[in-house]
């Protein structure tokens, strides 16, 4: 039997147990995937690694530190940040699903990032993953924050990796791929940006378990998709709102599923039973 894990802290109301081993039930593979509470990363990767666990997740706090305890992949390297972790080769290598999760969402929607001017609200974990998503293939990108200083930091994160990847491999397969303009403010900047933007990303936890919206409603329009990080409730605040303004919406739960079903595929080589892990997933939503 194969183990799977996901080391954070805490991880007691995780959905990633039910949605991974509805993957392995739907697919006849022999695994379980269960949940640690270390107090340090790099034991736990090191422990795990020890015992024959075959991949982990990694989640809030440990994304960061889970960075130094393996060989991260390209995009690992340049968010920041490690989601997953593969134990069959050695050292163990890092990747960030969170990214993929992000595209996977849009895409799975039909929605075009290709040229788009895109709004990403937040400067945390998912805002990084985000913002990383949609630069190179969005032609712009706003990173607006309650503090402007970490969406500045944020933004000169994403220029100086798309300069890192242009100048050192000449290609960018895995990567920024076209010119985006990166600019970053305080949340006041979303009256000036949102109105004429494709794409919007609410990666701020404003709107987890309460009524809230960081975005006011007058600024959501038609031509608009927005993207919700927040999974509880699966229909927030800025949701229902962006469909009252005619806008397409993607609930978080999209993003928490694709970042599941790329590290599904990471890990066990076979494309991901996609429809028993959302259904899974939306069981316990
Ligand atoms: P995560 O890694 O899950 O994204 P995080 O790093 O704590 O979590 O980031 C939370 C995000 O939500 C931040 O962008 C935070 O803004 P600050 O950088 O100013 O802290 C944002 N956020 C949290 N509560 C907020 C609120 N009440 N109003 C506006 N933004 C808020």
């Amino acid at each position: 039997m194969d183990v799977y894990g996901l080391i954070g802290r805490p991880v007691e109301h995780s959905l990633s147990p039910p949605m991974h081993e509805a993957g392995f039930e739907a697919l006849g593979l022999d695994a379980r995937y269960v949940t640690f509470e270390p107090t340090d990363a790099a034991a736990a990767v090191s422990g795990a690694a020890a015992l024959g666990v075959a991949g982990l997740n990694v989640t809030v706090p440990f994304k960061e530190d889970a960075l130094a305890a393996v060989d991260p992949d390209d995009l690992a390297a340049r968010v920041g940040a490690v989601n997953t972790v593969d134990l069959s080769t050695d050292p163990p290598t890092g990747h960030n699903t969170d990214v993929a999760g992000v595209t996977r969402a849009f895409d799975h929607h039909g929605v075009p990032l290709d040229g788009a001017a895109a709004v990403v609200v937040g400067a945390g974990g998912a805002a990084r993953a985000a913002a990383f998503a949609l630069a190179g293939t969005v032609a712009s990108l706003h990173v607006a924050n309650r503090t402007p200083e970490r969406a500045e930091r944020l933004a000169a994160d994403v220029r100086d990796a798309g300069a890192t990847v242009g100048d050192s491999s000449g290609s960018a397969s895995d990567g920024p791929t076209a010119p985006t303009t990166v600019s970053s403010g305080g949340l006041g900047t979303l009256d000036d940006r949102v109105p004429g933007a494709d794409v919007l990303v609410n990666a701020t936890s404003v709107g987890m378990e309460s009524d809230e919206t960081p975005v006011p409603a007058g600024l959501l329009h038609a031509d608009l998709a927005v993207l919700d990080a927040v999974y509880s409730p699966l229909d927030t605040r800025l949701l229902r709102e962006a469909r009252d303004a005619g806008a397409r919406t993607v609930d978080g739960a999209w993003m928490l599923l694709y970042q599941g079903v790329e590290a599904f595929e990471l890990w066990t080589g076979e494309d991901a039973p996609v429809e028993a892990m959302n259904a899974a997933l939306r069981a316990e939503l």
